[in-house]
């Protein structure tokens, strides 16, 4: 099945469906296991992946490293600065050691994983001298609500920041009421984090009942509303080699006018401003 894409706001094309790697690297006996599926869901299509630093300390980037050795080329690797490291030097020391794990020479999207203490116009700094120095190619925030984003356009024409990855999904839709119009208004594409909500969405009972009215399963359906939404990206991450064939398998899901009508009823947008959710 393609995956289709959506522009950032540089014009650049990327894949609306892509990997996450949150919770790889944390123990040494999965290891062999989560470079597999990295490896497998490479070879069923998938580009884009997504990592960071903080996850597994460091060993989740060597595990997509590892899994992307001698096949980088075609592929869109994110990955995230902690925001403790994100100082006008510590930036740059952070990508260096991020470049290093993933054995690449430069990381596609870089992002600041969340808001944190040290200036935002020092990260912005060392983003841009990242990019002078062909070590990033794109850079973009995570975790920003729109008072953040407004902050951040303040300081950077628009178009500078990529994308926004954040914690959307059918049950945190908060951000349909100002972000996501503030977003795709620049043509910032969002990137939408924990898309099946870490598995806690599969069990709901409304979501069950449309997912066997279209003969597809809840986690499909949970992702196929998603890539629905105007420049959304998913990334769910998936060890077990059926998960991940599953949620490719959202890509030939066509949700009809009755589904729409039943997940709006079960998962209502929001009717006024909701603070950002974040895990
Ligand atoms: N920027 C941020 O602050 C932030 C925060 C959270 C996440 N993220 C990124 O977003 C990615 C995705 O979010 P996430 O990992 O939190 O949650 P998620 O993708 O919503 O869910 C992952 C969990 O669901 C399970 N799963 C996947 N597909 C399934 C299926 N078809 N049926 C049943 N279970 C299934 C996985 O199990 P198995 O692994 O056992 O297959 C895993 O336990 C992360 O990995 C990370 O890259 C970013």
């Amino acid at each position: 099945m393609k995956i289709s894409t959506t522009a950032l706001p540089s014009g650049e094309k990327i894949p609306t469906f892509g990997i996450g790697t949150w919770r790889m690297g944390e123990q040494r006996a999965h290891r062999r296991a989560e470079t597999d599926a990295v490896r497998l869901a490479i070879d069923l299509g998938v580009t884009l992946i997504d990592t960071a630093e903080m996850y597994g300390d460091g060993h989740a980037e060597e595990i997509v490293g590892e899994a992307i050795r001698r096949r980088r080329d075609g592929l869109f690797i994110v990955s995230k600065v902690l925001p403790s490291n994100a100082s006008a030097k510590g930036t740059i020391t952070a990508c260096d050691r991020s470049l290093k794990r993933l054995g690449i020479d430069c990381i596609d999207l870089y992002l600041l994983h969340w808001p944190g203490s040290h200036p935002l116009a020092a990260t912005i700094g060392a983003f841009e001298e990242l990019r002078t120095r062909k070590k990033i190619r794109h850079w973009g925030v995570s975790n920003f609500d729109l008072p953040d984003m407004k902050e951040l356009s303040a300081l950077v024409p628009g178009a500078a920041c990529a994308s926004n990855q954040v914690l959307y999904n059918l049950a945190r839709r908060g951000i349909e009421h100002s972000l996501v119009p503030w977003s795709l208004a620049r043509g910032m594409p969002i990137m939408a984090y924990s898309p099946i909500d870490q598995a806690r969405l599969l069990s709901h009972r409304s979501l069950k009942a449309v997912a066997t009215s279209l003969n597809a399963t809840p986690s499909q359906v949970a992702l196929a509303w998603l890539l629905r939404q105007p420049a959304t990206i998913v990334i769910p991450k998936a060890t077990d080699p059926d998960h991940l064939r599953e949620n490719l398998g959202s890509l030939g899901i066509a949700l009809t006018d009755q589904a729409l009508r039943d997940l709006d009823r079960a998962f209502p947008p929001p009717r006024g401003p909701v603070p950002l959710e974040v895990l």
